[in-house]
């Protein structure tokens, strides 16, 4: 089916007029004037139509028993003048047709035999009434009835035998309700225009306060698209109301992460792109040097080719750290997860590891307090315990130690690295997780390494959802304590 342009801006339009009302049903503004609106004015309503009907039924029962109380005394009067057989009387007649101006409306009085003997419009005298209430007011029922629609009440009074007990006729009234239709209509008219007014009130109430209300949300909201434009230095501070002020501080919370992600981000390339030029600006020096001499002697080149040789391994060793981490950070959720022995782990590292110590004369113990095994990454966990035992290696003294402790409960098993050599200043320990992050940056280059190693041990130990700590005291030693769950839970 092809639509054609006219089609399409009937669609878009309409789409366009759904979007709108869409929003505007959607906007707190909205909600709460609406809120408003209903509390506000809905009970206006609903007492404007109590008081109304209230009113009329009071206004026509009143009206009623004040007919009712009228016809009795008349039929009284029409007993003792023996009106049903003789209609003529004049003070009778001067009564009914008196009943008849005041409360405007028609009296007729029935015989027995259902004729109608008397009628004050003289329209049906001599004729035969059947009507429901007559035949039950004959039989000795009181009535009365309201025909709201045509306006009038109509009430039946039975007329005695003169001397005896029983129902001789029936005097029926029919009067108008104008008087009590005009007056509610006075009210309906003073009724509306009160409620247009509180209705007119309400609604400026209501928008006021819709306003006071959304006006907080409206500045967070500025304020978050001010500060999103670009890391300014300014904060929310939004303090109107507890909520919005906790919202600020949520959001300040965030946009403090945010820029120390920012700078370590920052620190981070610079960093790395400092590590990476140091080696090769020794490189560039070396061969300088070389160049610019003439008949530079064998011994020379031999030995600076073999600098050279270093600093592209040192380029190398950083190139793959980095990329460790990386790999670290993207397969965090990927682990090779199988069930491994822990303290065949630990002895193959140590064993790795021993060649080393033997060189600078430290000793490695590994103590076993009972069989782990886990469900962990091998490569990763290693990863990380080597780290840890390279370090105590590499920052102790002639003839240190290292002491690696394997322990563990029903939830996690514990691997502690202890060593007797350097420490770290209390000042670097906070940082010594962090990437490049080196104690005695002086002597590293001597020492070796890039400061990359704690924190792939770290990632390490975090993807499995577990912990590091560091205790150290400078001149004494340091720990670092590993905490693993025994069963590996995904995320
Ligand atoms: N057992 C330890 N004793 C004393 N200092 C330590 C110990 N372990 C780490 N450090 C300090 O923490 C710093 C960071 O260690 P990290 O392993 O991250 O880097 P690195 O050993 O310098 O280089 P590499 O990337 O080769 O491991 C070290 O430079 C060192 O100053
Ligand atoms: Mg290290």
């Amino acid at each position: 089916m092809c639509i054609q342009n006219g089609e399409w801006v009937i669609i878009s339009k309409v789409k366009f007029h759904f979007q709108i009302r869409d929003r505007i049903i959607r906007s707190l503004h909205f909600r709460i004037i609406l809120i408003i609106l209903c509390v506000g004015i809905l009970p206006g309503i609903g007492a404007y139509i109590g008081i109304i009907e209230a009113y009329e039924s009071r206004a026509v029962s009143l009206r009623t028993a004040e007919i009712q109380n009228q016809c009795t005394i008349l039929c009284d009067q029409l007993n003792s003048y023996n009106y049903l057989m003789d209609n003529s009387s004049d003070v009778i007649n001067a009564s009914l047709t008196q009943l008849t101006n005041i409360y405007n409306g028609r009296v007729m009085i029935v015989n027995k035999e259902l004729t109608v003997i008397k009628d004050t419009y003289a329209l049906d005298e001599g004729k035969m009434i059947v009507s429901e209430n007559v035949v039950r007011c004959m039989k000795g029922e009181r009535t009365n009835f309201y025909d709201k629609k045509n306006r009038y009440i109509e009430v039946t009074s039975p007329i005695m035998e003169a001397g005896a007990d029983e129902i001789a006729g029936v005097m029926l009234a029919s009067v108008s309700t104008d008087t009590i239709e005009d007056s509610l209509r006075i009210f309906h008219t003073k009724g509306r225009e009160i409620l247009w007014i509180i209705s007119v009130l309400v609604l400026v109430f209501s928008i006021f306060t819709s306003y006071l209300i959304v006006r907080p949300l409206r500045k967070i909201t500025d304020g978050i698209e001010n500060i999103s434009e670009g890391f300014q230095d300014e904060e929310l501070h939004v303090d109107t109301y507890r909520e919005t002020r906790q919202i600020s501080e949520a959001f300040n919370k965030l946009l403090a992460r945010l820029k120390t992600v920012d700078a370590s981000r920052e620190e981070f390339v610079s960093n790395v792109s400092h590590e990476l030029k140091t080696p090769l600006a020794s490189m560039k020096v070396l061969a300088d040097s070389l160049l610019i001499q003439s008949g530079v002697p064998v011994e020379l080149y031999q030995e600076f080719m073999e600098d050279i040789a270093k600093e592209i391994d040192r380029e190398n060793d950083i190139i793959n750290d980095l990329l460790t981490l990386v790999k670290m950070d993207k397969t965090a959720q990927n682990l090779n997860i199988a069930q491994v022995n822990i303290n065949n782990m630990l002895e193959l590292i140590l064993k790795r590891l021993k060649p080393i110590a033997e060189k600078k004369n430290v000793e490695i113990v590994l103590e076993s307090f009972r069989p782990v095994s886990a469900e962990i990454d091998e490569v990763k966990m290693t990863l990380a315990v080597s780290n840890l035992v390279e370090n105590a290696v590499k920052y102790n003294h002639e003839g240190g130690y290292v002491h690696v402790s394997l322990n563990a409960d029903h939830k996690f098993f514990y691997i502690r690295v202890a060593d007797n050599g350097i420490g770290i200043p209390r000042e670097d320990q906070d940082h010594i997780f962090e990437r490049f992050y080196r104690v005695d940056k002086s002597h590293s280059r001597e020492i070796g390494g890039t400061g990359l190693g704690l924190s792939i041990a770290r990632n390490a130990v975090i993807v499995h959802r577990g912990s590091i700590k560091v205790y150290s005291s400078p001149g004494e030693g340091t720990t670092f304590s590993v905490r693993v769950p025994v069963i590996y839970v995904s995320a």
